[in-house]
């Protein structure tokens, strides 16, 4: 079976080709940071507008990179939700009008499913059950997963998301959007233990997550240490300042991240643990996840880091298996901007 993706949530239009759950045939990720940046992070409605110039381009694009042509698509894949409405009502749309006029069956996919299913686009594929870690610009979430589509929210943010506290403590450090990528290079030269920022854990068996104190602290610490920080003789912060404030920064996220993932796979009692989303992406989440698995004794899957952030190869890929599931999605489907599968019932 061929599944054309489409994703256009938020600020990457991307479309990939697969078949089955086997073959990536393309994926491509048109990225509009470069239209954001100046402003500091997404403006919803600037998004919407690029993914409407974009959409066409890209889904060419993945179906010249694949080889095919629209007749040989046998589904199509589209995010529904969570993220922007503007931005989604773009794919959505797109997709029911290919639907209608080529007469392709087609599934609305969560994007945080999404997420979850993208450790299976890489070849260490965890086994069931697991405890799966969602970090993403939108939601820092933990799952107990027993197959593809049994997924149980045990832990989520009480405020800020993990991407999100990257980005913001990016922008207080005068850093390019979005602040993850930049923050986790700088961080390579600075001392993690060099500031220590509070972690915060919250009550003793909570699973949840609270990001929206450490960037204050962040703030606080930049300005109670204006004379410290700062170049002699030279405008502006020193690179061994700014560098040691990104690692230490960085070391409390992941710390807390990686700490409540090995702690909600203890008591669930499961061997395999997960990482995904954009911030799975991080270098040294990624090498602290594998050292406490290691600890831990539990098995550790993560996808390639192309597959973290945002992209399409994930939907189809969750396309795939809701198909599978013979899902068909009907046309008067809408799009939605808060995710179904984080909510605690
Ligand atoms: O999954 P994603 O692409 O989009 C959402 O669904 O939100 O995640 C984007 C988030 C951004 O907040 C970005 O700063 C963060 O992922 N991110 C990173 C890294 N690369 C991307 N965070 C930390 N370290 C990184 N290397
Ligand atoms: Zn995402």
């Amino acid at each position: 079976m061929i599944i054309l993706g489409i994703e256009s949530s938020c600020d990457e239009t991307a479309a990939a080709v697969m078949e089955d759950d086997r073959r990536l045939l393309a994926n491509v990720v048109n990225s509009q940071i470069d239209l954001h940046g100046i402003y500091g992070g997404v403006v919803p409605e600037l998004a919407s507008r690029k993914h409407l110039e974009d959409i066409y381009p890209v889904v060419d694009q993945a179906l010249r990179q694949a080889g095919i042509t629209l007749d040989q698509v046998d589904g199509l894949a589209i995010t529904q939700g969570p993220g922007l409405i503007g931005s989604l009502l773009v794919g959505v749309s797109f997709a029911k009008a290919l639907a209608l006029v080529k007469k392709i069956p087609y599934v609305g996919v969560d994007h945080m499913a999404g997420h979850l299913f993208s450790v299976f686009l890489g070849e260490n594929k965890p086994e069931f059950p697991y405890i799966a870690l969602i970090a993403s610009g939108g939601h820092s979430s933990i799952f107990h997963v027993t197959d593809h589509f049994h997924y149980r929210l045990v832990g989520r943010t009480r405020d800020d998301a993990a991407g999100e506290a990257f980005d913001k403590v990016a922008k207080i450090l005068d850093l390019p959007y979005p602040g993850g990528p930049i923050i986790s290079e700088l961080a390579k030269n600075g001392d993690p233990a060099a500031i220590s920022f509070p972690r915060s854990w919250l009550d003793p068996d909570s699973l949840d997550f609270s990001f929206s104190g450490i960037k204050t602290s962040v703030a606080n610490y930049i300005k109670q240490n204006q004379q410290l920080i700062m170049n002699r003789g030279e405008k502006g912060r020193s690179a061994a300042a700014t560098a040691d404030i990104c690692a230490s920064f960085q070391e409390a996220v992941v710390d807390v991240l990686a700490g409540k993932t090995m702690k909600a796979a203890r008591n669930f009692n499961v061997k395999n643990v997960v990482l995904a989303g954009g911030v799975a992406a991080n270098p040294r989440l990624r090498e602290v996840f594998r050292q406490m698995g290691d600890q831990e004794r539990l098995a550790v899957s993560m996808p390639p880091q192309k597959f973290c952030t945002d992209n399409a190869a994930m939907i189809a890929l969750a396309g795939f298996y809701t198909f599978r599931q013979q899902a068909v999605t009907s046309l008067d489907m809408d799009v939605y901007s808060r995710s179904r599968i984080t909510e605690l019932a």
